[in-house]
């Protein structure tokens, strides 16, 4: 139970800005169809952001299988669960992954986080908020589809990025999310990243067509490009070592094809920067609204 003076409190931080020193970035890594390589993005594209020197904080938030400890070969003793008990600091839940990334096990927790009571939205909002600081970047390994765990993260997340791979399901299930997100949620922007192709030429192809379908029936959406990732044997080669290809494998070109998703997504960063635009400050308030 929080006393009031601290809910005061906190709600009087939020109403400033939240966490205004903080420059963190939240990203929403999903897809309409599961199996299209989300987690095995995550993971890796965090892996590589690490490389680059930021701090980056995996939120395994698919309550599906297949969870990023599980790619990375990590036992988390707890989870997101305990700290919504009570039982220990959001510090303490938090695991280091390879290469320095650092994993926070949601998984158990995730579908309570949809109706949690106002309390338990003001501690999580208070430790989540406690740590943001000590972050560059937060990203959210959505599950699949249109359920209200994965629109919850993609409406809390600075950007989208839907993945899609070369099956025409894929596309018409990212449609499908896309347009809840728009109808439902008012998200407008959107990044995509084609996975499993064979050339960059390839990827594009599908983004043109799923763009020109967006356009046609759905008015305010917009979606970007972000890149492409080839199929690579070395992808289930690693997930085999429950180790990110990246560090298995870094100079094969699937690692490549994240290098560049990772040094995109910097170097947009750095242009905000010289932009700074408030509007951005990230409210985790926004995400477990206490009202
Ligand atoms: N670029 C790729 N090349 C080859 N196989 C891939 C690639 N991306 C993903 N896979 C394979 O697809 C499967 C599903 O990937 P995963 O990341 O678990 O998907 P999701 O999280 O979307 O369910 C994994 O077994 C993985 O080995
Ligand atoms: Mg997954």
């Amino acid at each position: 139970m929080i006393k009031d003076g601290k809910q005061a409190q906190t709600l009087k931080k939020m109403m400033n800005g939240g966490n205004s020193g903080s420059s963190l970035k939240v990203l929403s890594i999903t897809s309409g169809k599961g199996g299209v390589g989300k987690t095995n993005v995550v993971a890796n594209l965090a892996y590589s952001l690490r490389k680059k020197d930021q701090r980056v904080l995996v939120f395994d938030a698919d309550i599906g299988l297949g969870n990023v400890d599980i790619l990375l070969g990590l036992a988390p003793k707890f989870n997101l669960q305990h700290v919504l008990q009570g039982q220990k600091k959001i510090e303490e839940i938090i695991v280091e992954g390879p290469g320095g990334l650092n994993i926070l096990p949601a998984t158990s927790g995730v579908q309570e986080l949809t109706h949690l009571d106002k309390d338990a939205r003001l501690v999580l909002v208070e430790e989540l908020d406690r740590i943001s600081d000590q972050y560059d970047y937060l990203i959210f390994d959505t599950g699949a589809g249109i359920s209200s765990n994965v629109t919850y993260f993609c409406c809390a997340a600075h950007e989208i990025l839907v993945i899609v791979s070369t099956e025409p399901t894929s596309l018409t299930d990212a449609y499908a999310l896309i347009k809840v997100l728009n109808q439902k949620h008012g998200q407008k922007h959107f990044r995509l990243i084609v996975n499993t192709v064979k050339s960059d030429k390839e990827a594009k192809e599908i983004y043109k067509h799923l763009s020109a379908v967006t356009d046609r029936f759905l008015d305010s959406v917009s979606i970007n490009y972000l890149g492409h990732i080839i199929s690579d044997p070395n992808v289930p080669k690693s997930v085999r070592q429950q180790k990110p290809f990246m560090e298995l494998y870094p100079y094969s070109k699937v690692s490549k094809c994240v290098n560049d998703l990772s040094y995109t997504l910097l170097q947009e960063r750095e242009k905000e920067r010289h932009t700074t635009d408030s509007s951005k400050t990230f409210f985790w308030n926004s995400v477990f609204p206490v009202q």
